[in-house]
């Protein structure tokens, strides 16, 4: 089932997410929606805050890098309880673009390598070290259930210069070709 995505604004998207437990009812419901919502918005990633679940699940398919990045033709992956415990490597900035904030690209500063643990939808531990796209993509995401959004992470001018459009997005006022919910 195709969800709607939760847009800048919606309050949500800024809470701190809380850990679950395999008992969470709906889970593997939740993680085939959320897969079935992120690839009709052409997504790469998605994090259960965008779907109106402040609780840290969030997933990623990074097959559409895999032109350009062959390693990532079989990178389809779910994250519960993510912890990164470091962050390392030279920051490395890129353009990131968000579900929850359709329309808007700018370039983020990140660091190129991360290590993080988590569990995977049947609850097995992993403690992984990640770099390039994969580590931006897993700090994009681990974002949203810390309740943080790329924007936050532009300057002054940029944000002063988006703010008609994070108004409007607030609203509902904007293009996206999947449902939003503001
Ligand atoms: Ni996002």
């Amino acid at each position: 089932m195709i969800l709607p995505v939760t847009v800048y604004g919606n309050p949500v998207l800024r809470k701190v997410a809380q850990d679950i437990t395999p008992e969470y009812e709906g889970l593997a419901d939740l993680i085939k929606n959320m897969f079935d919502t992120m690839y009709f918005a052409e997504g790469i990633g998605l994090a259960a805050p965008q779907v109106g679940k402040p609780i840290r699940i969030f997933m990623m398919d990074l097959s559409p890098l895999a032109e350009e990045f062959p390693e990532y033709q079989d990178f389809k992956k779910v994250f519960i309880n993510a912890q990164i415990l470091e962050r390392s490597g030279e920051p490395v900035s890129d353009e990131e673009g968000c579900l929850s904030l359709p329309g808007i690209r700018e370039k983020v500063e990140r660091p190129d390598k991360i290590r993080i643990t988590y569990v995977d939808e049947n609850f097995v531990k992993y403690d992984e070290v990640y770099e390039g796209w994969a580590a931006r993509v897993i700090q994009h995401e681990y974002d949203h259930i810390d309740g943080k959004l790329f924007i936050d992470y532009i300057s002054p001018l940029r944000r002063r210069l988006l703010k008609g459009r994070l108004t409007a997005i607030s609203k509902g006022k904007v293009e996206a070709k999947y449902r939003i919910r503001t």
